[in-house]
């Protein structure tokens, strides 16, 4: 008899993997130009500028893809792929503490559904398209 360990990671696997597939096909393709780029503009862009208070802060320079992908002085803020690990992600979903949530101070929000462009974005691999 199997184990009951081993049956319940095979559920589990079994119920994850066409989570992931859907995850891959079911989404339109996300455009870094056409989508990503204008929730950026009107979000961050006026801190996260070069002498931007964001850059000057934290070195996140959000002006281009490189600057984007390249990250803030700690490391990457955008991980290809990972959603979980990408700490842009963390901030704008308010996963992270209230004080250091993105964008900062007396901005508005950024809408729910821009949140979701971006993570599909960084889910279907963060290209520069
Ligand atoms: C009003 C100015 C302002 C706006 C608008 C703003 N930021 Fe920031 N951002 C900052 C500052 C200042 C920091 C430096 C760290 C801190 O003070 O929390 C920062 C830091 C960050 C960091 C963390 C870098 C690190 O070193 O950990 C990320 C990621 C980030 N911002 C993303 C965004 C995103 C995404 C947007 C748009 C949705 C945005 N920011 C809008 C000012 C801003």
């Amino acid at each position: 008899m199997k184990s009951l360990k081993e049956t319940t990671l095979k559920l589990v696997a079994m119920s994850l993997f066409p989570l992931a597939l859907l995850a891959c096909k079911g989404e339109p393709a996300v455009s870094f130009s056409q989508d990503v780029k204008p929730i950026i503009d009107q979000h961050c862009i006026s801190c996260h500028k070069p002498d931007g208070q964001g850059v000057i802060a934290s070195g996140f320079d959000m002006s281009s893809y490189d600057g984007l992908m390249k990250g803030a002085q700690f490391g990457p803020m955008i991980i290809a792929g990972d959603t979980e690990g990408s700490n842009m992600l963390v901030l704008m979903e308010g996963r992270a503490d209230p004080s250091i949530s993105m964008p900062h101070g007396q901005n508005e929000p950024v809408p729910k559904q821009d949140i979701e462009t971006i993570r599909h974005w960084i889910a279907q691999g963060a290209k520069n398209n």
